[in-house]
């Protein structure tokens, strides 16, 4: 493939495919279209946007001409689509923007690469990110595998449920090239600070309190972004079509101990004494439908495909804290806005 378009590169895990793409890639022309949303930040590929196969687009996915246009421009041979909004607890609030990009721009997507392969479709590939939010909750035992019958919970899952079955559904109807991954839950650096790890991380830094949801007993099964980022670039190139691959660190934490393993770290980074910042735990209302508990089962992705995370969870999560509580300057900007200045500054619009 001589051109690939990824969407979503400027958000939380797009930004480390683009890298990984862009530097592991360099005679491949790496398109990153993004609207730059509130979760989308520029400033996540300042290391790479000078390299001569970067190109970055701001564009809507919803908009439909729009992405048309730029299909016929730009005659993409593999897109990997991962923009979407993102946030669970923005979809309890407000489920229309979610039904607007993840669904409609995600057909729009689908029917834009139909469009400009028109049959022809050797060498091509659609690849659709999901999450294993799909399918649901568990109880205390079993995992998801990829034959689990969807059963979303959240506007937020329903809508990505939605965006796969239209995915599939081009790829049975049309025979459209597709590939689909669900992956857990995701951390490492360049997460907008409104999600678990680093909204808890700025606010233990600044002795605000911890708004735990419920009892804090929800379980998730946590994934170093990069190992991701890796398992995308695999499927990528060697998913078989019209399948699916689940997507997991075999790492499943109760939210609660979570939280405690990431108070001790923090004390010990801040110089704080041991178990200062326990106090800032507040139990709060739960989370309207909130599921009780992922856990994926990998191993299709790791027997036919070979992958296996390489980051240890103890390794990451360090690691992590680390970058967020040198990345001051990141988290200001990102939640101050003032990153849309960068854009002005950088883009000239
Ligand atoms: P994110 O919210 O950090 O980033 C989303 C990106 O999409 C942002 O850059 C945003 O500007 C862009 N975007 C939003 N609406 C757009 C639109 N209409 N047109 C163009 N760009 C738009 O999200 P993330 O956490 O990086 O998640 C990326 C993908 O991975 C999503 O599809 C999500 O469902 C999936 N996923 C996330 C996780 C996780 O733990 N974060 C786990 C599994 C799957
Ligand atoms: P989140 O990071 O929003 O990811 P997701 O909902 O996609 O799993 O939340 C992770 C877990 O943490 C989830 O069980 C909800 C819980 N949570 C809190 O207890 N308090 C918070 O302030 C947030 C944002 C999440």
């Amino acid at each position: 493939m001589k051109k690939i378009l990824i969407t979503g590169g400027a958000g939380f895990i797009g930004s480390h495919v683009v890298r990984l793409f862009v530097n592991k890639y360099p005679e491949v022309e790496i398109f990153n279209l993004d609207k730059l949303t509130y979760a989308g930040n520029l400033e996540n590929l300042s290391d790479i946007d000078s390299k001569p196969n970067y190109h970055f687009v701001k564009g809507d996915i919803v908009d439909a001409p729009f992405i048309n246009a730029l299909f016929e421009r730009e005659q993409f041979d593999g897109v990997i689509h991962l923009a979407a909004e993102s946030h669970v607890d923005r979809s309890i609030a407000n489920p229309m923007e979610f039904i607007f990009t993840n669904v409609v721009g995600t057909v729009n997507l689908l029917n834009a690469a139909k469009s400009i392969w028109q049959g022809h479709y050797e060498g091509h590939r659609f690849y659709h990110i999901s999450t294993d939010e799909v399918y649901g909750a568990l109880g205390d035992t079993g995992a998801f595998k990829e034959t689990t019958p969807y059963s979303p919970h959240s506007p937020y899952s329903a809508s990505k449920a939605s965006s796969d079955h239209f995915v599939r559904a081009y790829h049975d109807t049309y025979g459209l090239p597709t590939v689909i991954s669900n992956c857990s839950n995701n951390y490492g650096p360049n997460q907008f600070p409104e999600k678990l790890i680093p909204l808890f991380i700025n606010n233990i830094k600044h002795n605000k309190s911890l708004p735990v949801y419920g009892k804090g007993i929800n379980v998730r099964d946590w994934l170093y972004v990069e190992d991701h980022a890796r398992a995308i670039d695999l499927i990528f190139h060697q998913g078989k079509t019209g399948e699916t691959y689940n997507i997991g660190g075999n790492n499943e934490w109760r939210n609660i101990d979570l939280i405690k393993k990431l108070i001790e770290i923090m004390d010990r980074k801040l110089g704080r004494p041991e178990g200062t910042s326990l106090q800032l735990i507040t139990y709060v209302t739960d989370r309207a439908g909130h599921d009780l508990r992922y856990a994926i089962d990998a191993t299709k992705l790791r027997t036919e495909l070979g992958w296996e995370p390489t980051i240890k969870f103890a390794e990451g999560f360090e690691q992590t804290v680390d970058w967020y509580l040198s990345h001051e300057e990141w988290l200001n900007n990102v939640t101050s806005g003032s990153y849309q200045e960068y854009y002005h500054k950088m883009y000239g619009e």
